[in-house]
């Protein structure tokens, strides 16, 4: 297994690895380079369906999902995001085009998520990652201040897009389905990495609506500003796709986002989520040094 780190603190891509033939302590590095490394990109990988979930199966159990739609109808756990979905094409077309961190509006969010490429158009399509242990690291003390020891409410309709699947129903019995199947749920603002005991700001865009103990104006305008805070230029990694790249990352480390693609190219890119065991290793409310 050969690495380059593409920036500074985060985002390594790995040559000269072949998930197929991989044994289990060579996964297990690879593991272990996704917490360090927060994304990884393993490139260059021809992979079935079956070995792509063999390989996934040994970080950790494989996601289920709780609404039909967009799985591949012969692999349940493998998400298919094709943005010309439609006349018998299976997938999701947008998916995830706001910054979030995936499924944090879960009781128990999704830990890793990793996304194969198996269609490309010529350009666009890049995925966008911020490393959220820099952003915490970096936070200045006021800031800190107002977000440290702190709960978070996270609900998916605070983004979520009409589907194909809701038409003919109104946007209140959307929500009460929604709300049945993914009821809102709270989490610290802070997360504490289980395996590398790193700290990072865990709150996002796409699904936190409110921060604990303040009033809702407040709260609003403090998730604001920690947007604008972890949204600068500098901060934002451009994740270009190559052919049967293989990304995965860490959802308590990162934010990711994809970015708009014209309805005519082609992207095609299978999903896995997996929960490798604890999500939260225990609240924060450390010292902090920024
Ligand atoms: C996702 O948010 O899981 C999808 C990201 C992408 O398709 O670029």
């Amino acid at each position: 297994m050969k690495r380059t780190d593409l920036a500074d603190s985060f985002v390594t891509a790995v040559t000269d690895f072949d998930i197929n033939t991989a044994s289990l302590g060579e996964i297990r590095a690879l593991q272990e380079l996704v917490y360090e490394r927060k994304v990884v990109a393993v490139k260059n990988q021809a992979l079935t369906r079956e070995g792509y979930q063999q390989f996934a199966a040994c970080f950790g159990e494989l996601e289920q999902f709780k609404l039909k739609s967009y799985h591949d109808p012969a692999y349940p756990n493998i998400l298919v995001i094709n943005n010309r979905n439609g006349a018998g094409a299976v997938g999701a077309r947008k998916l995830g085009n706001m910054w979030h961190s995936d499924s944090s509006y879960l009781a128990e969010p999704l830990p890793l998520t990793m996304l194969h490429a198996r269609q490309l158009p010529e350009t666009g399509g890049d995925t966008l990652f911020v490393d959220m242990q820099s952003v915490y690291d970096d936070l200045p003390r006021e800031l800190y201040e107002r977000v440290r020891n702190r709960q978070a409410v996270h609900d998916v309709r605070w983004t979520y897009k009409v589907k194909e699947d809701d038409v003919g129903e109104s946007i209140q019995e959307i929500f009460s389905r929604l709300e049945q199947h993914f009821p809102a749920s709270t989490h610290p603002t802070v997360a504490v990495h289980p395996r590398t005991g790193r700290e990072s700001l865990y709150v996002n865009p796409g699904y936190t609506t409110r921060i604990s103990g303040y009033a809702q104006e407040q709260s609003r305008a403090l998730l604001d500003e920690l947007t604008a805070f972890a949204l600068t230029p500098e901060r934002i990694f451009h994740y270009r796709w190559e052919p049967n790249d293989l990304l995965i990352w860490d959802n308590r480390s990162v934010w990711h986002c994809a970015t708009e693609l014209p309805r005519e190219a082609e992207r095609v890119m299978y999903r896995i989520g997996v929960n490798d065991g604890e999500f939260f290793a225990r609240d924060a409310g450390q010292e902090h040094v920024a």
